[in-house]
């Protein structure tokens, strides 16, 4: 009797375990040769310094190809590429978030949210300086996560010294240790080009990712970016405004064109097989999440089946000081019509970069102008038309030159922002009584 007993107990623990195990996934790194990543910051500057963009862009398509390659494991049926099984932003600030025990636990692999950086607005006295607009990320349902790379997560899990001798340790996900660190570069009148903390490691790569729902059973409208002109808002032209749209089939068994409702107007769209996206398969739990995100409701809504297709991620890497900007987006693997940055120039081979990840076009900004380091340069462009459209002149943007602005615990954005404007590291009207966070953005957004 006793011994029935436990043997029931042995097998309900064993399946309970089973099941949680199937959500236990471990991040794993990028997995490209050494001559491939991390590049020594030498050959990169000197890329960069020779404006020599066809390395810059081979280099962009080979992280692409290391991001996306099949990782050892699956969820949910589904092979996971490498950055999937990433912890996500929230896991990695979530305390002493060390790899291997978030491992251990049950992970929400994928917290879809409304883009912060859409919902980032500045207000300063008297003048509302509005560097990007909200509303537009409930019209165009667009979600977003973002997620930190082992070496990214594992420097953020510990404390650092800093740089000066003598300063405190930080923690850069407690807001408390950053403080403090501040108060410490105030009372030691630190210069403005040193308070900043340490740098990231090499091979530290952070992603953005940009997802849409498609329906499992009927065609999907989604907008297809042809550049401001085809915009019903040439300066600000978000996704809910573009005038394009391809139909993605879920069967991807139909070909041709199809009459479809693309951002209120009826269009004709070229009909395009959902395996061109990647696309996720939302559990019952992630649908009930992402209508309410969304505020989803009948037709439009949801369900167990559907999917998230991938429109966009930004990938960033701190082979260099300054880091590597590159942004992919769906571009039905062709070039953007006219002459607005971004193409699928240059893209590797299919041994290199497989199926659905072929349809995505890249832009590259290594540099806020060029010459490099000339303040009076040329403006280098790239911007991901999913995401910095809804910015102010998003569409002269460069990556770079916001995320340079990235500090704890966080200043309005100065009048003399320009989305594409040198800016000065040592400039004590945008760094006095600030920590610089090494260009990265989530160390404001989730220290606590
Ligand atoms: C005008 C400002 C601005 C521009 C331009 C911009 N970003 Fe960001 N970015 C942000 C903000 C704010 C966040 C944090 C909020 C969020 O995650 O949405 C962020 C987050 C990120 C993250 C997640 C890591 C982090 O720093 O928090 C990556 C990666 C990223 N951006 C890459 C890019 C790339 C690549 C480009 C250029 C194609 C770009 N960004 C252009 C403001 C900007």
């Amino acid at each position: 009797m006793i011994a029935r007993f436990f043997l029931v107990l042995i097998v309900l623990v064993f399946s309970f375990n089973r099941a949680a195990l199937a959500q236990t996934i471990t991040p794993e790194p990028i997995a490209l040769p050494p001559s491939e990543f991390p590049l020594p910051s030498a050959e990169l500057d000197k890329q960069v310094a020779a404006n020599d963009t066809a390395a810059l862009r081979k280099h962009a398509w080979i992280l692409w190809s290391g991001v996306t390659a099949d990782s050892t494991q699956s969820f949910q049926g589904q092979k996971l590429p490498i950055w999937e099984t990433w912890l996500s932003e929230q896991e990695a600030f979530s305390g002493p978030a060390l790899t291997a025990s978030v491992a251990r636990q049950a992970r929400s692999l994928r917290p879809f949210a409304i883009p912060r950086q859409l919902s980032h607005r500045t207000v300063r006295s008297g003048n509302l300086l509005s560097m990007q607009i909200a509303p537009s990320a409930a019209k165009s349902r667009l979600l977003a996560f973002v997620k930190l790379s082992p070496d990214s997560a594992n420097f953020v899990a510990v404390s650092h010294p800093t740089a000066n001798p003598g300063g405190p340790d930080t923690n850069y996900t407690k807001s408390s240790d950053l403080d403090r660190l501040n108060a410490y570069f105030n009372q030691n009148a630190t210069p403005v080009a040193n308070r900043k903390i340490v740098d990231f490691p090499a091979a530290a790569t952070d992603l953005k990712m940009v997802f849409v729902p498609a329906k499992a059973d009927q065609l999907s409208a989604i907008p297809l970016w042809a550049g401001p002109q085809n915009s019903s808002s040439p300066s600000q032209p978000t996704p809910d405004t573009w005038n394009q749209c391809v139909a993605v089939d879920p069967s991807n068994s139909r070909s041709g064109t199809t009459q479809i409702d693309c951002n209120g107007k009826t269009v004709t769209a070229q009909i395009v097989p959902l395996t061109s996206f990647y696309a996720i398969k939302v559990d019952e739990d992630t649908a009930s999440r992402i209508n309410a995100t969304l505020s989803l409701s009948g037709a439009s809504s949801l369900a167990s089946g559907d999917y998230q297709i991938l429109l966009a991620m930004h990938i960033t890497t701190k082979e260099i000081a300054n880091w590597t900007w590159q942004t992919f987006w769906w571009q039905n693997g062709q070039n953007p019509p006219g002459n607005i940055p971004g193409s699928v120039d240059g893209m590797l081979g299919p041994d290199r970069i497989k199926g659905p990840w072929r349809s995505y076009a890249m832009c590259i900004s290594d540099s806020i102008v060029f010459p490099p380091t000339d303040p009076k340069g040329k403006s280098v462009v790239c911007y991901n038309p999913f995401l910095e459209t809804a910015q102010a002149d998003g569409i002269n943007s460069n990556c770079m030159s916001c995320h340079a602005r990235a500090t704890y615990p966080g200043a309005p954005y100065p009048d003399t922002y320009i989305p594409n404007g040198w800016v000065d590291m040592a400039d004590p009207t945008l760094f006095s009584d600030q920590v610089k966070t090494d260009f990265v953005w989530a160390i404001q957004g989730s220290a606590h």
